[in-house]
């Protein structure tokens, strides 16, 4: 039977019982997902669209989740666009080529998804073709700034000094940059959204490292011109950003349908700060995994009930799952949020 709570809810309609998935649900801590990396390395899996479709369902078997996330990673597009990226184990990602001068950004070109991202199209469309209906496929999408942190700082970035040098002291630079990746984002959106997704989620991790007003100057213009460039073609955007309490105000001006919040602030406070025109999606803490089973159970209630007070409510985690967790407990949790969080009217 076709299950389309996810879907219902990230437009605010009423739903059966609260749907949930996991960031990250496709990754270590399933041994059928380490099973397939013994034999292939992360971007190879990302790159074969047989292996890419065949881990994004691992979860949605094992976890009985209310949506499939397309198996991918954000800087698969910043290789598209010509700076290559390694995944050296244990470690984060590592850029081949950064951005931090004019002539740097030469190099980097907006991709034609159909050929350079075509991998993530046919993943997707073997998806639907394997899903058959059973739940809704999210594709995503990094947004400019988070993109932008890792191809000037080189890696997953610390203190952010070299972008802020770059905002400050080049900003014709910076803007060149972050109009390139906004085209880039916007082309690839689409382009999933064409070839069969049915959301997408627009992932701002980094977007909490700026103060308000900085976010508002530097960031906000370009992920609105994402938000408002894709042809959604019905589709709910979803926009996530990692520490995201103080930018609430200013995150609920964009054209999203659903606000996904981190552990920095409760549901019924970011329900209070952007009204009743989103829904949100979070924001249990991962560690949570990790306790006994009543603590979970119990900390997965005080989320639903906070998000109560939202226009509709996606259960998620605020970041994503940890390596060490017990699937187990993840297919636990997915019970517990079904049970308590039935007949949740819109
Ligand atoms: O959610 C899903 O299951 C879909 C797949 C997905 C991955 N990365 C797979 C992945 C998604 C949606 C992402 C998004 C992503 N990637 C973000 C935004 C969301 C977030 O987590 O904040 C960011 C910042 C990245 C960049 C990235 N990719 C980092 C920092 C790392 C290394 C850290 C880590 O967890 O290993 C990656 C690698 C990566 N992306 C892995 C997976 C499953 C681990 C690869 C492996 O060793 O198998």
């Amino acid at each position: 039977m076709a299950n389309d709570r996810f879907l219902k809810a990230c437009r605010r309609e009423p739903v059966d019982a609260v749907p949930v998935w996991f960031m990250r649900q496709a990754g270590r801590y399933l041994p059928e997902y380490r099973k397939v990396r013994a034999r292939h390395s992360f971007l190879e899996v990302c790159r074969t669209p047989e292996l890419a479709a065949r881990v994004t369902l691992q979860p949605v078997a094992r976890l009985g989740v209310d949506a499939a996330i397309l198996f991918s990673d954000i800087l698969i597009l910043v290789e598209a666009m010509g700076a290559p990226v390694e995944f050296p184990e244990g470690r984060g990602p590592v850029l081949g080529r950064l951005a931090r001068d004019r002539s740097d950004l030469d190099y980097l070109r907006v991709p034609d998804p159909l050929a350079d991202l075509a991998f993530v199209l046919e993943a997707i469309r073997i998806l639907r073709r394997e899903l058959a209906g059973r739940v809704p496929l999210i594709g995503f999408c990094g947004l400019p700034f988070t993109l932008a942190s890792y191809l000037v700082e080189g890696g997953k970035p610390r203190d952010f000094r070299k972008l802020r040098t770059l905002m400050r002291d080049s900003p014709k630079v910076y803007s060149a940059l972050m109009d390139k990746l906004a085209r880039a984002v916007t082309a690839s959106a689409d382009a999933q959204l064409a070839a069969g997704a049915q959301a997408v989620q627009l992932f701002d991790t980094w977007a909490g490292a700026l103060e308000p007003a900085d976010y508002e100057a530097w960031v906000l213009p370009y992920t609105r011109r994402v938000a408002e460039g894709i042809n959604r073609r019905g589709a709910p955007l979803i926009h996530y950003a990692g520490d995201c309490r103080r930018l609430l105000p200013l995150l609920r001006t964009l054209p999203v349908d659903v606000l996904a919040v981190d552990r920095s602030v409760p549901l019924d406070e970011a329900a209070q700060a952007v009204g009743p025109s989103f829904a949100l999606q979070g924001n249990l803490d991962p560690e949570a995994l990790l306790k006994p089973l009543p603590e979970l159970e119990a900390a997965a209630a005080e989320v639903l009930r906070r998000g109560r007070a939202a226009a509709g409510h996606i259960f998620n985690l605020g970041r994503g799952i940890l390596p060490e967790t017990d699937p187990e407990a993840a297919r636990s949790l997915v019970e517990a949020v079904h049970r308590l969080g039935s007949k949740r009217r819109g």
